[in-house]
Order: structure tokens, then C-alpha cells, then sequence
């Protein structure tokens, strides 16, 4: 292993800034307080909880109280789909009538598996819209899956795979409009989405999207793990799904993660001030990898739209190339990247994203995703793609017949 190592895959994680750190320490020790506690320990740890509740909320341009902490977006996700139906269930006349949910095919695991769960379990009818090809949903087939009973409508805001951008303004006026024909008395569609990929590099606030619920993670924005939110907006029709004490407007018991949530705080603190030079920066280098690869790799192509995409996502297909392969060759050269390729009981799946795009299995199987940062360099995208081409003709020098052969009987 090289020793100086190339990360290239900050959509899956990022490292905790410096600053973030060093502010959240001295909650791990002396600050260390239960925020619900009534005495001065835990009147410094409240103090810690409200001052980073307010700086997100400012970021998201809502009130303090609509930020509900979570461990993160695969929580908030859940809390999404069980806790809409939940309340939806919890009003007399909806008991026995089904409501409907609509969704992406590409949303991430944690909504589609949540709603797989509650359609298994006979709770809610759900719609999976195909995105188009080039990885953006079209607001009209929304349109053509809404039914009277769509109770929740969720759709992400940038996919994590090929990190195209989804028009969510554009879905909330449409969800607005559907709102405005109900009877007083009837259940309002709630629309949610899923920012995680987002909050980076795109304007998150609520009120400019017209969201009722947000999900992100900490992690994804060089805070700390453990640690995320939903916006919920005032009088949206959700309800908590994990008892216990009346933590975050009652709608998430636990112990508050105080050190997270102070890492959080900062993290956003951070981030917004910094957004426009970070975002240019990446995306300048983000476009100079895009030109390196398909210009000087054979057979290479870009998944997704280049340009409704976020400022830091490279995907790429390899043709005769298997991803998990391509993965495990480029970590062995010290260069840290990701494939939507998942080994599941032994075999490898396609990634569902790109299947969803329309990619043929052998294209989806050669995936690489390549996810910037702010602390990415130009040497970095040199180095990183002056190995890529080498492996990249190895492996094709080993397999690449063989998988040709294997996809041409199939
Ligand atoms: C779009 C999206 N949603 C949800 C998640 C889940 O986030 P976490 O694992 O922090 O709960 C991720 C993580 O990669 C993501 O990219």
C-alpha cells in the first residue's frame, strides 16, 4: 500500500474538520451534562444543544423548534415513512383504508426498504417513479402517479450514486397545488426529501424549496457520525415512532448526542460560510477529472446528466470492467473510491440506480463512483487517474473477454 493515500469518496463519508473537533472535546468530559437534566450540568449541555439548533435552523431558513435530532438521514428516513403513515393511521376514519406513498426507483436503501417494509406489511400502496435517463425524475410522472389517497411523496434531492439533481421546488408547487383541491377535513400529501447529498452545495432552505420534511446527516458535511436531523415542518402530519422520553418536541425519545449535535452545529456554522468557494473549487476539479478520464481512458462513459449534477460527483461505466474489481485494484494502489455494485450472499448485484437509468447489467456491474471534497487537490485527480488507467487496462487485459463473453450468452 502506498503511503500516501488518495481519498476520492467523500459522498460516502467525509473526515471531521479541525475546528468541528476541537469544539465538540470538552463535551465529552467536563460539559458532559444530560441536556434534560435540570441542574447546571445540564443547563451547559442544553445551552450547547440550542445555540447548534439555531445555527442549523438558521441555515435551513426554519424555526429552531422544527429541527427534530436524529442519529442520522437513515433514521430520519424511517421516521419519514412510519411516522406519516402513523399519523395517518391514527385519525378514526382512516383505519382500514389504505393510503399511497410515491418514491423513486433510485432513492437510497433507507427509503426504499422502509417502504418495502410497510407495503409488506399491508400499510401503504407504493408508487416507484423511473427516473429518465439522464438520472432526473420528470415532475409530470409525479404528476400521473398522484391518487386522491398519496398521503407521502418522496423524492431525494441529489442521488448518491450519479449525483444528479432533482427539481424538488417544482414537485413541492405540484404537491402545493394537489394540497389546495382537498376537502379541509382530508388528509394532506406530505412532501419529503431526502438532502443528504445535498446540503453541500445547494440551497437547503425550506421555505425557497417548499418541503414539509428534510432528512441529512452530519457526516456527509465533515461532522461528526451518529448524529442527523429531520426538518419537520410546523403542522405536518407525522408522528414519532420510537417511545420513551419527550425529547425533541416529543418526536424523538433519547438521550440528546450532545457532543454530535455541537459537532453538527459547527459543521454547518462552517459550511455556510465557506459554500460558494468550496463549491466552485470542487466542481472546477470535478470537471477537469470527468475530462481526464473519458479523454484519455478507453471505452469510459459518464452516468448521469453532466449537468444537473452536484459540484463533486464523477460516475463512470468501464466497458469490460466489473466495479468490485476495479474498487479493490485502485484501494490496493491507495486510491479510496466506491461502486454502486453491492456483494450480497456472495453475488454481485448491479447497482439499482443505474438499472433504473437504463444502464444494460454489465454496465451498471463497471461502475465507479469518484466523490470529491473540499480538501481534494489537482495532484490528487492526477495521480488518481494516471492509476486508474493503469488498472483499468490490466484488468481488461484479465477479464475483460471473459465478461464479454459471459454477457454476450446472456
Ligand atoms: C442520499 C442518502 N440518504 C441517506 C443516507 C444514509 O445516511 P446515514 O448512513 O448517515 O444514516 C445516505 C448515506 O450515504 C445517503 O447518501
Amino acid at each position: 500500500m502506498p503511503n500516501k493515500k488518495i481519498y476520492l469518496d467523500y459522498a460516502a463519508t467525509t473526515p471531521v474538520d479541525k475546528e468541528v473537533l476541537g469544539e465538540m472535546l470538552p463535551y465529552f468530559s467536563e460539559k458532559f451534562g444530560n441536556a434534560m437534566s435540570i441542574h447546571s450540568f445540564g443547563q451547559e449541555a442544553l445551552q450547547a444543544v440550542d445555540s447548534a439548533r439555531g445555527k442549523i435552523a438558521d441555515f435551513f431558513g426554519c424555526a429552531p423548534t422544527e429541527i427534530v435530532f436524529t442519529s442520522g438521514a437513515t433514521e430520519s428516513n424511517n421516521l419519514t415513512v412510519k411516522g406519516v403513515l402513523k399519523s395517518y393511521y391514527s385519525k378514526a376514519e382512516n383505519r382500514g383504508k389504505k393510503p399511497h406513498i410515491i418514491t423513486s426507483e433510485f432513492e437510497h436503501h433507507c427509503i426504499l426498504d422502509s417502504c418495502k417494509a410497510v407495503e409488506k406489511d399491508g400499510l401503504a400502496d407504493v408508487s416507484y417513479i423511473k427516473p429518465g435517463k439522464d438520472g432526473v425524475v420528470k415532475v409530470s410522472e409525479i404528476a400521473k402517479a398522484i391518487r386522491p389517497n398519496t398521503v407521502l411523496i418522496s423524492i431525494m434531492y441529489v442521488n448518491n450514486e450519479i449525483g444528479t439533481v432533482q427539481p424538488i421546488g417544482k414537485i413541492a408547487k405540484l404537491v402545493k397545488k394537489t394540497n389546495k383541491n382537498k376537502m379541509e377535513n382530508e388528509f394532506k400529501t406530505v412532501f419529503h426529501t431526502d438532502a443528504t447529498q445535498a446540503v453541500n452545495y445547494f440551497d437547503c432552505d425550506v421555505e425557497r424549496l417548499g418541503v414539509d420534511l428534510l432528512s441529512m446527516s452530519a457526516h456527509k458535511v465533515y461532522g461528526p457520525k451518529g448524529i442527523g436531523m429531520l426538518y419537520v415542518r410546523k403542522g405536518t402530519a407525522i408522528r414519532k415512532i420510537q417511545d420513551g422520553g419527550d425529547q425533541e418536541y416529543k418526536m424523538r425519545a433519547g438521550t440528546h448526542n450532545v457532543t454530535g449535535i455541537v459537532g453538527f452545529g459547527k459543521a454547518i456554522e462552517i459550511l455556510k460560510k465557506n459554500m460558494p468557494d468550496n463549491t466552485k473549487k470542487i466542481q472546477d476539479l470535478r470537471d477537469y477529472l470527468i475530462g481526464k478520464v473519458l479523454g484519455e481512458i478507453p471505452n469510459a462513459r459518464l452516468n448521469g446528466s453532466k449537468i444537473r449534477r452536484s459540484p463533486n460527483n464523477a460516475n463512470f461505466s468501464f466497458r469490460d470492467i466489473e466495479g468490485e474489481g476495479l474498487l479493490l485494484s485502485l484501494d490496493m494502489e491507495g486510491i479510496a473510491c466506491s461502486t454502486g455494485s453491492a456483494c450480497s450472499s456472495g453475488a454481485l448485484s448491479p447497482s439499482h440506480v443505474l438499472l433504473s437509468i437504463g444502464l444494460k447489467a454489465e454496465q451498471a456491474h463497471g461502475s465507479l463512483r469518484m466523490t470529491l471534497g473540499k480538501y481534494t487537490t489537482k495532484n490528487e485527480i492526477d495521480l488518481a487517474v494516471k492509476k486508474l488507467k493503469i488498472v483499468a487496462e490490466r484488468l481488461r487485459k484479465i477479464s475483460g473477454s471473459v465478461l464479454a463473453d459471459y454477457y454476450s450468452k446472456k
